[in-house]
């Protein structure tokens, strides 16, 4: 498997490399606009200097792929301002076409839903401070920023080293698919090794979220601007128009880390048994990633299988080694579960208790049907349920 076919990149994984901040005339007004957000919402301006932005409905001056996501990231977080500015009660259901017909052309080229998603807000959304050192947190900086200030720059930077820590352990992946064709039982263990260490640090980065990101200002001041348009709870149920694109609402999901490609590949590569509906709530969601993103997933679940192999191979220290991996894949999980609890479950309640809240709509789930809590407790379940026997 060839990682640079399924635009993985051999340093960033499937971050974007090094994305653009610039974009040709005339499409640098979107940048421009973009990046003064913040103090527009701010000022209850926002709105009003949206209708005032022209309309480029021709994006063929865009050609390469990161002008056009970066073009794309732009556009969708101004919609995204625009739409949520002042809370569910006054969200407007009608994209204008300045923003509605580029953003849908653009999404199109790219293969991407025209609304928030994971492959914006982080794999596209950050930027090295001093270009010659090294991808880390405190050598990172957000191109464009929603409310929340630091706590927004936390949450989409520690999640991008997250994504980043994952990259070598989607190499070892493809190394371990290998090992099971060549039935390199040595080299197999090697690689098991190499994924669950590499699950352990992103664990460790997703602690570092508690100190730097908090809870308060993600659920009222971020969460906000992820959300998706259609469903029981939302404001608009039916969905949103594309104003001069088609009289038909779009139903979309909000942007969410369930669209990040990385633990849906060592799913499949190790075979987790998830229950069917949960698992189609996590395909549904690849209809979110970059396509090729979504291949790769695909491919790996049409592989010859890493857990039949350890089964069939009756080896201890093999089966040891999977089991580490598994292991270590459900303590990400339960770390992941108490992110949940405290940053939307808490917040939910003490939101549910206090009078004036201005977005209900974020209380709803996107999980069919189900509170998120259920449907992470039931995967990390399934997680910890796929080890096998050592008899
Ligand atoms: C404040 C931080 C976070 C919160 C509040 C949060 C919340 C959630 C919620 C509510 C879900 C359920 C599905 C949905 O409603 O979209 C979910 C799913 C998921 N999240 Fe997060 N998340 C956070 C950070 C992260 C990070 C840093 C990652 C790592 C990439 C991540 C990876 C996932 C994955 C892979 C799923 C799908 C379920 C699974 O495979 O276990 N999340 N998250």
């Amino acid at each position: 498997m060839d990682l640079s076919t399924y635009f993985i990149d051999e340093e960033y994984g499937f971050l974007l490399s090094n994305p653009l901040t610039v974009l040709p005339k005339p499409y640098q007004i979107w940048v421009e606009f973009a990046r003064n957000i913040v103090q527009q919402l701010e000022n209850h301006e926002l709105r009003r200097s949206i209708r005032q932005l022209p309309l480029i409905s021709e994006d063929a001056g865009l050609q390469s792929y990161k002008q056009l996501r970066l073009g794309r990231m732009c556009l969708i977080f101004i919609v995204s301002a625009y739409m949520w500015q002042e809370g569910d009660e006054h969200a407007i259901e009608v994209i204008p076409m300045n923003l509605a017909i580029p953003l849908y052309n653009i999404s199109k080229r790219l293969g991407l839903k025209p609304i928030i998603s994971h492959a914006d807000c982080v794999l596209a959304n950050w930027q090295k401070i001093d270009p010659t050192g090294p991808f880390e947190f405190s050598n990172l900086k957000t191109i464009l920023q929603f409310p929340g200030g630091r706590s927004f720059d936390s949450f989409v930077l520690l999640t991008a080293e997250i994504e980043m820590g994952f990259c070598p352990g989607i190499k070892a992946i493809v190394k371990a698919l290998e090992n099971v064709e060549n039935e390199n039982i040595d080299e197999l263990i090697g690689n098991l090794n190499i994924m669950r260490e590499v699950i352990q640090v992103t664990a460790d980065c997703i602690f570092r979220l508690h100190d730097e990101c908090d809870p308060h200002v993600f659920y009222n001041e971020i969460r906000p601007f992820l959300g998706g348009y259609g469903g029981d709870n939302s404001p608009f149920p039916d969905g949103v128009v594309f104003e001069g694109v088609s009289d038909e609402k779009f139903k979309l999901s909000g942007g969410s880390a369930a669209q990040s490609s990385s633990m849906q590949c060592f799913d499949e590569a190790l075979g987790i048994h998830i229950q069917p509906e949960k698992k189609n709530f996590l395909i549904e969601m690849r209809n979110y990633m970059p396509p090729a993103h979504k291949s790769f997933i695909e491919a790996l679940a049409r592989a010859p299988s890493i857990r039949q192999f350890v089964e069939r191979a009756e080896n201890e220290r093999l089966i040891n080694a999977y089991n580490g991996t598994v292991a270590e894949l459900k303590q990400f999980r339960d770390s992941h579960i108490k992110l949940v609890a405290r940053y939307i479950v808490c917040m939910s309640n003490k939101a549910k208790r206090s009078a004036g809240v201005r977005y209900q709509a974020i209380e709803k789930t996107g999980t069919g049907g189900q509170s998120p809590m259920q449907f992470l407790k039931s995967i990390r379940n399934s997680t910890s349920s796929s080890q096998l026997s050592n008899t």
